[in-house]
């Protein structure tokens, strides 16, 4: 069935990662942090809204005992460069205290919401703070945030789908495409 194929024709580029490959690379995270996660009962946070489709589909790749829970953050708005600074719009409900947390972000880009979330958790006396990020833009990291597990680099393009949203839009397209400069131009 293709639904509304023109407006997505209109800003996607082309394809960077299929349906299938973000379920490769998710199974291969999973696998990876059943192993390292095992026996430690962790809390997985899902960092809303753009990790909320990558979050539910790894943690069912994740063999261990979990809590979950989400928060959100922002620091873009509406548009398209961080403002630079981070805000938290809903917090966790969940204690982190002597709890192994581990962060789920679909992208880590300039770094800015990823250290400000660990600085939080670890202030609130978090045991460990690590994060599974599906893409890792390493082209525009302002700081020193290390990215534990990730899916795969991406180049400094922008991309959206799978959770990444375009003007607040498109987070629903099932793989991840690339946004064609035109467009950004256009909107800028
Ligand atoms: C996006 C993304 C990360 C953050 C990464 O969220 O989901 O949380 O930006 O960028 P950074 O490394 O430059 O801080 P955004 O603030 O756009 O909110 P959203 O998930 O609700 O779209």
């Amino acid at each position: 069935m293709t639904v509304d194929a023109d407006h997505i024709n209109d800003i996607i580029d082309h394809v960077l990662y299929s349906k299938e490959d973000i379920q490769q690379m998710t199974k291969r995270l999973g696998h990876q942090l059943t192993k390292d996660y095992a026996g430690k009962d962790p809390l997985v946070v899902g960092v809303l809204k753009g990790a909320a489709f990558f979050m539910t589909d790894l943690v069912r790749e994740m063999d261990v005992k979990m809590q979950n829970d989400f928060m959100d953050v922002s620091s873009y708005g509406d548009g398209f460069e961080s403002t630079g600074k981070v805000k938290l719009i809903i917090d966790l409900q969940a204690e982190v205290k002597d709890r192994d947390v581990l962060l789920v972000e679909d992208i880590v880009d300039t770094g800015l919401t990823l250290k400000f979330m660990e600085d939080l958790i670890s202030k609130r006396g978090a045991k460990s703070v690590k994060c599974c990020a599906l893409l890792n833009k390493t082209a525009r990291r302002i700081n020193d945030v290390v990215v534990d597990y990730y899916g795969a680099n991406v180049a400094n393009e922008f991309v959206v789908g799978y959770g990444l949203d375009y003007l607040n839009e498109y987070r629903n397209i099932p793989y991840i495409g690339v946004v064609k400069p035109e467009v950004i131009k256009a909107n800028a």
